[in-house]
């Protein structure tokens, strides 16, 4: 059975890719598929939370009626929908991989191919949730962090920049982590930098975990 230790809470996720805009049929995107975010969603409602999913495109649904999908495309949008829901959220957990640049225009038709090479400039997207770190209030924030090297000092470096609460480390190097992957390996910091190594696992069971660390030190 599982307890509602989240009855009452309102939980705000962000999920999938972000895809920025080049012209009207093509973007720049990530290999993100929403799975990590959908099944914390899941797992919170299962939970007793209300939960607002705001994911990038994908093809993952959920069923939960405790779990309000709203879909955006571009960081941007997703940046909008996050501040929008933020001040009534109690826990934010940012799960998405959200695109780090968007071209610096967007060509109202379809960029004609010829025999040049043709240059897209990039501007710097927003950090979301460095952004809603800096307006927090009551809220709990939890980021995740995707590093190959330094891993432990990298993760802690982006848990004070972002005035997160806890971050959940994805190393690169642990093999059946990451992208695509049913499964996957992390290690939490909470923001006293108290380091708990976890097991490979389904993404599933990583959920599960992760509400049982935001549980304990949400209580605290
Ligand atoms: O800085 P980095 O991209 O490694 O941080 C990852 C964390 O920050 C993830 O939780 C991700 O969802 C979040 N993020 C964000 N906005 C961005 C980039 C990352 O909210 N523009």
């Amino acid at each position: 059975d599982t307890t509602p230790d989240l009855k009452g809470k309102k939980v705000l996720i962000t999920a999938g890719p972000t895809y920025e805009p080049i012209d009207p049929v093509r973007f720049i995107g990530n290999h993100s598929t929403g799975k990590m975010g959908f099944d914390i969603a899941n797992e919170a409602a299962k939970r007793g939370a209300e939960v607002l999913l705001i994911t990038g495109p994908t093809s993952l649904k959920t069923n939960n009626p405790a779990v309000q999908v709203k879909h955006v495309v571009s960081a941007n949008d997703m940046y909008q929908a996050c501040h929008e829901a933020f001040q009534t959220a109690d826990i934010v957990i940012g799960a998405a991989a959200i695109a780090d640049y968007r071209p610096k225009t967007i060509a109202s038709q379809k960029i004609k191919k010829s025999d040049e090479e043709i240059t897209i400039v990039l501007e710097k997207n927003p950090d979301i949730l460095a952004s809603l770190g800096a307006v927090k209030k009551q809220q709990f924030l939890v980021g995740f962090a995707l590093e190959t090297e330094n891993e432990i000092e990298y993760a802690k470096g982006k848990l004070k920049k972002k005035n997160l609460d806890l971050i959940v480390l994805n190393s690169l190097n642990d093999h059946g982590a990451g992208f695509g992957k049913p499964t996957n390996k992390v290690t939490f910091i909470d923001k006293d930098f108290n380091i708990f190594p976890q097991e490979l696992k389904s993404k599933e069971a990583v959920a599960k975990d992760i509400i049982d660390q935001i549980v304990k030190n949400y209580a605290e």
